[in-house]
Order: structure tokens, then sequence, then C-alpha cells
């Protein structure tokens, strides 16, 4: 059967084999030192022989007082190149494209230290409050960002994808409910927009190739930010050169989030349609029926997939079976296939 969930696509000069990918999912299974270990060599190489078009390493630090938890796996030195390097040479080996998730967890840190954030509130009790950042903070995450993707670049990732989502620092700085600044980074959604933009003019001195960013599309609180107010955004965005927006939601405050299947595909449609630019669906989808639902609808361009992928590392030739689509077996397998 033809389906749109095994056919290429391209951004750039990069050629996705299909339209599934791995959402980004934090391992914290690193040392304090950010490096690459044995599991995730393991865990996702697996997915790139599981047949992954596209591989989209977990939330990964740029500066180390950006780390959700000290286990995060991280960028801000060029000693953690080698390993990063290794594992986007084993994953291309199995034929995926690579990509990396560049995060900083602003007032999500869990490190010791002085944490930071758009304002000094907390998240909630159980979290340190954070410092509100100067303008030579500002300055200086934007260029570990630019650095993280200058590395980026060294190590051979296909992809980066700028984290602004699930309440960490660039998300906190876009909804008006954790940035109450009163200078050129707060008040409006042009100022608020404002780092997100640095960062991205930033990276994009360093970075030729695709560049996705993810963002949290609706805050499920009163004043919070809305799908429809992205559509500005992520007008802007384009305009700055980012080639997709890969559309989440929730956890920039502490709010019950409805979930069902597919419950934020709307949120992506939302903004396809309303903002023209490519969008990658999240969140609760589980079958390769489900998948091609949302791309033939056209509400999503590209196919994240999570949990499914931990449960089912081989969940693209399973879904191949069950759309009837063939795909290539891995060499050493094909006797057997
Ligand atoms: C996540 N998620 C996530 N999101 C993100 O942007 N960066 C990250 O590092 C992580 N880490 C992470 C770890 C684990 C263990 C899970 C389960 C989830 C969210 C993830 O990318 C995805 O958006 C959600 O899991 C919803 O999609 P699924 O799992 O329903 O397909």
């Amino acid at each position: 059967m033809n389906t749109k969930l095994f056919s290429t696509y391209t951004i750039k000069d990069v050629t996705f084999k299909n339209r599934i990918v791995m959402a980004p999912m934090c391992m914290y299974s690193s040392q304090e030192d950010g490096h690459v270990k044995n599991w995730h060599l393991t865990h996702y190489t697996s997915r790139a022989v599981g047949g992954v078009g596209l591989i989209m390493l977990e939330a990964t630090a740029v500066d180390p007082q950006g780390r959700i938890s000290v286990n995060d796996l991280g960028i801000w030195n060029d000693e953690q190149l080698p390993g990063l390097s290794q594992l986007v040479s084993m994953m291309k080996e199995q034929g995926a494209k690579t990509g990396i998730q560049l995060a900083h967890a602003g007032r999500k840190a869990t490190v010791p230290g002085t944490i930071y954030a758009p304002s000094p509130i907390a998240f909630d009790e159980t979290y340190k409050q954070p410092q509100e950042m100067t303008q030579a903070d500002i300055e200086k995450t934007i260029l570990s960002f630019q650095q993280a993707a200058a590395r980026a670049k060294k190590a051979g990732f296909d992809v980066i994808e700028l984290h602004a989502a699930h309440g960490y620092l660039l998300n906190e700085f876009l909804s008006p409910l954790s940035n109450k600044r009163n200078d050129e980074y707060g008040g409006s959604s042009e100022n608020r927009y404002k780092i997100v933009k640095e960062v991205i003019a930033a990276v994009k001195q360093v970075w030729e190739g695709p560049l996705f960013v993810r963002i949290s599309a609706h805050d499920y609180q009163e004043g919070g930010m809305t799908a429809e107010q992205y559509i500005e955004i992520s007008k802007w965005m384009k305009e700055d050169g980012v080639d997709l927006i890969d559309v989440s939601s929730g956890a920039v405050v502490p709010a019950s989030i409805p979930v069902y299947p597919g419950y934020q595909v709307p949120f992506s449609e939302t903004i396809r349609s309303g903002a023209s630019i490519a969008t990658g669906a999240v969140g609760l989808i589980t079958t390769g029926i489900q998948a091609e639902e949302i791309l033939q609808n056209e509400r999503a361009d590209l196919i994240f997939i999570g949990r499914e992928l931990l449960r089912a590392p081989y969940w693209p030739r399973n879904t191949a079976k069950e759309l009837r689509y063939e795909i290539e077996a891995p060499t050493p397998y094909k006797r057997g296939w």
C-alpha cells in the first residue's frame, strides 16, 4: 500500500526515509560530566535498526546550570563531543537521520547552585526559587546555545531542535504566566519572543542545516498561551529561518492536561494552517492508521513517537506491516525476513 508515513520528507538537503521521528526523551543516564554512555549507544541505535527516519536525541544541556537533573546528557564542552560523534555515526550506519534537542531547563533545573529564569518565581513549592536573569545572563545563555549548535555540527547531527516547550527556559520567556519582566524581554508577545529570536539568529550563524523548535502550544491555564496565540509567534519563527515546529503542550505551570489519543494534534493543525509552516505532531500517537490520518489530512508533516518507541523499538517495522507497506530488512536479517 502507498502510505504517507513511509514516504520521504526533505528539508534543505536532508532527506528522511520516512515521516517517523523518535521524540526527544531524557534518559537521565549520564553522570555529572554529561557524557554519552553505553546505554545511549544501545538505546538510540536500536531505534535506528528499528527503522525510525529521524532520531531526536533527548534534551541535551547547553549549560550545566540548565540541566533538568545532574544526570542529563550535555553539550556544554568539547570533552562531550567524542561520545556524541560515536553515537551519531552508529545511528547513521543503521540508516537513520540524527537530531539533537538543545535545552536549558531554566527554573526547572534541579542542580546545585543558582538557577535562572526570566522572573524570580519558583515553578511550585518543590522547586528552588530562580534568580531573575540579567541582560548579561541572557547574552551568556544565547552564546551557550550557539556554542552547543557548533558542537552539534561537529558531531555530525543532521537536525537541531531548540527546546522551547514544557516550561523550560525558552518556554518560560514565551509564556506570560512565567515571564513578568518589565524590560524588552517581557510584556508584549514580540518582547517575550525576543530571546528565542536571538537564539535562533545565533544558532543560524554556525548552523546551516534543518532547524526545528519544540513549543508548548497550550498552557492549560487562564491567561496562558494557546495555539491561536502561537500562530503569530510561529510566523516570526518561519521568517527567522525555523523549518519545522514540533508541537507539544503544557508544563509551563502546574496544570492538569486532558490526555487522550492525538490530544495535541489539533494544535499542530492550527499552527500548520495558520502560519503556513511545517509541523510535527506528538502525543499518544501509537498506531500506523492514526499516523496516516494525521498526515493524509495535512494536520502535520512529521509524526513524533515517544513512549510507544520505548515499548517497541521496532515500531516502524511493525507499523509498516500494519499498513501493508514493505520495508527493507537490515542486511543481517535478510535471509530470515
Ligand atoms: C519525554 N518528553 C520529552 N520531551 C522533550 O521535549 N524533551 C525531552 O527530553 C523529553 N523527555 C521525556 C522523557 C520521557 C521518558 C518521556 C516519556 C517523555 C516528552 C516526549 O517527547 C513526548 O512529547 C511525550 O511523551 C508525548 O508523546 P508520546 O509518548 O505519547 O508518544
